[in-house]
């Protein structure tokens, strides 16, 4: 494959992911990608320039709270106040400045502010779950939010999803756009987890898991964990199905 020039830059077409750092479509253990699954073989499209530049995303109106979920309504919410922050690289190690980033997550109790979410646990009036930042020009994200809790669903018999954080990256263009869930090191519902387990490749999975880093924790204030995300290739952090 070539590499496509435009008027300001060399632009180098994506690698293409491994499939065991994927989730095979459909994986039966969880039960809705059954239905959600392509039923023929996907057919790869060659990369043209149009794929890989375009379109180009403004960058919208983001707020001053946008990425402290903790400071978007009246008081704290409730739990445990978490510093998350990466970088997001391409297939090429290379870092995707101003590139949208937003999450979306439950609550300290496992509780999703959403109608379709009514297991018996609180809503909190101070923590709405959804966040969004730009990439800085070395392709730096940073958010302040509380660790969600694990939660009941309905896959099977006592089934509980790890604590997860949902992340979706723009990348360059429309083709990288990447949507996964960030975990906790050391979970002990990775095991249980159809979702973490979908993953053939055990190190692919790992590219999941955010670190703890002391160096991220803020004195007296909040725990720190670090997630790069790289959004295509070899090596690319794992799609969720
Ligand atoms: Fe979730």
């Amino acid at each position: 494959m070539g590499r496509f020039t435009n008027e300001s830059s060399i632009i180098t077409p994506y690698k293409r992911h491994d499939a065991q750092g994927q989730p095979p479509m459909p994986y039966t253990p969880y039960q809705s990608t059954l239905k959600r699954s392509p039923s023929q073989p996907l057919i790869y499209l060659p990369h043209t320039l149009s794929e890989i530049t375009g379109p180009v995303y403004g960058h919208g109106e983001i707020g001053e709270t946008d990425n402290d979920l903790t400071r978007q309504h009246k008081e704290q919410p409730q739990g445990e106040r978490i510093i998350v922050t990466g970088h997001v690289l391409d297939s090429n190690s290379r870092p995707v400045p101003n590139t949208l980033v937003e999450i979306w997550q439950a609550n300290a109790a496992g509780r999703y502010l959403h109608v379709k979410d009514q297991h018996p646990a609180p809503l909190d009036p101070n923590f709405s779950g959804a966040g969004r930042t730009m990439t800085d020009e070395n392709g730096a994200y940073r958010f302040i939010t509380i660790k969600p809790g694990a939660y009941p669903w309905f896959n099977h018999y006592n089934a509980w999803r790890p604590a997860h954080i949902h992340f979706s990256i723009f990348g360059r263009a429309f083709l990288s756009r990447l949507v996964t869930q960030m975990y906790f090191p050391g979970d002990p519902l990775f095991a249980h987890d159809p979702i973490y387990q979908s993953i053939p490749d055990e190190k692919a999975r790992e590219r999941m898991i955010a670190k703890f880093d002391i160096e991220t924790t803020q004195p007296q204030w909040a725990l720190g964990y670090r997630f790069d995300v790289v959004i295509r290739g070899p090596v690319a952090t794992p799609f969720e199905t």
